[in-house]
């Protein structure tokens, strides 16, 4: 059974007519200014690492997006879903793009290689050495829930991001449409390949997929933190906990959505963020 889901794509390749997917990639440079990387969200240290830690885990974990769904590319036949494929590639290269400009910036403050190096070990060392490219897509339909949920919170939320220079701001708020827009791309591509069957494999692999994202956000914080030298005082965490979790901050309130990945019938669809996604869409459309 696993075997005949992981045989290599017989079938043809087809042209793609992007214009069939229901949203595209945007080109867009921000041109982000490195001398605020410590206070670029509204001067606010807290809510400005937690972000920054975000950005380190993106190129890498967005390059692996990219090979666990193309590598099922061939196995889509629909021409819709084959151009939402390609435009859910293109959208996140670019996403990889500008985060490594971003990332350029943190590195003038951490060291920011160092902590690539931890996550591509985890993804060669443990995710590839264990998983077939079945359950990577698995994993990365797992990561894209997360996205996706974080990524609406940030749009709904505009607190988030207030007071923060402009470049960085319009980075966060692209990158947040972008995953929203292309949330059920990767999931739909797992319900193709397993033809609806093997929901059990992406909801088993939800918690193990969860605690290394809690755990790599909280070594990345600390280490931002440790560069800053925050890292000794209590209160320097007691206000980045309380960014995070209180009042009732971004994490706390995405628990309900996280949760509905656990439902074996779920679909991303079922979460409803169509109306934040058109005020949204007029604004960055603007600056591509
Ligand atoms: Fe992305
Ligand atoms: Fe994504």
């Amino acid at each position: 059974m696993v075997m005949s889901v992981l045989a290599e794509p017989t079938r043809p390749r087809t042209k793609v007519d992007p214009s069939l997917a229901d949203f595209h990639a945007r080109d867009v440079d921000f041109g982000l200014d490195a001398s605020r990387i410590t206070d670029w969200c509204g001067g606010d240290t807290w809510r400005t690492l937690y972000f920054n830690a975000l950005s380190i885990t993106f190129p890498v974990g967005e390059r692996f997006f990219i090979s666990s769904v193309a590598h099922f590319r061939n196995r889509i036949t629909d021409p819709k879903q084959r151009a939402e494929v390609a435009a859910f590639v293109t959208q996140e290269a670019m996403h990889t793009r500008e985060h490594v400009a971003y990332n350029e910036a943190i590195k003038t403050i951490a060291d920011v290689d160092a902590m690539e190096a931890i996550l591509n070990d985890h993804i060669e060392n443990v995710v590839k050495k264990h998983l077939p490219p079945l359950g990577r897509l698995a994993v990365t339909c797992a990561l894209e829930h997360f996205t996706a949920i974080m990524a609406k919170d940030t749009l709904e939320n505009p607190p988030q991001l207030e007071g923060a220079v402009p470049e960085y701001a319009r980075l966060w708020t692209w990158h947040a449409l972008e995953e929203c827009e292309h949330k059920a791309v990767a999931f739909d591509v797992f319900q193709t390949v397993t033809e609806g069957k093997k929901n059990w494999l992406r909801v088993r692999i939800m918690p193990l997929v969860t605690s290394n994202f809690i755990r790599r956000n909280a070594q990345f914080m600390y280490k931002l933190m440790k560069a800053q030298g925050h890292h000794r005082s209590p209160i320097a965490w007691a206000k980045l906990l309380w960014s995070i979790f209180g009042n009732p901050g971004p994490l706390r309130r995405i628990i309900p959505a996280y949760l509905k990945y656990y439902n074996p019938n779920f679909h991303p669809n079922q979460i409803d963020d169509s109306a934040v996604l058109e005020r949204t869409k007029k604004l960055v459309d603007s600056w591509a």
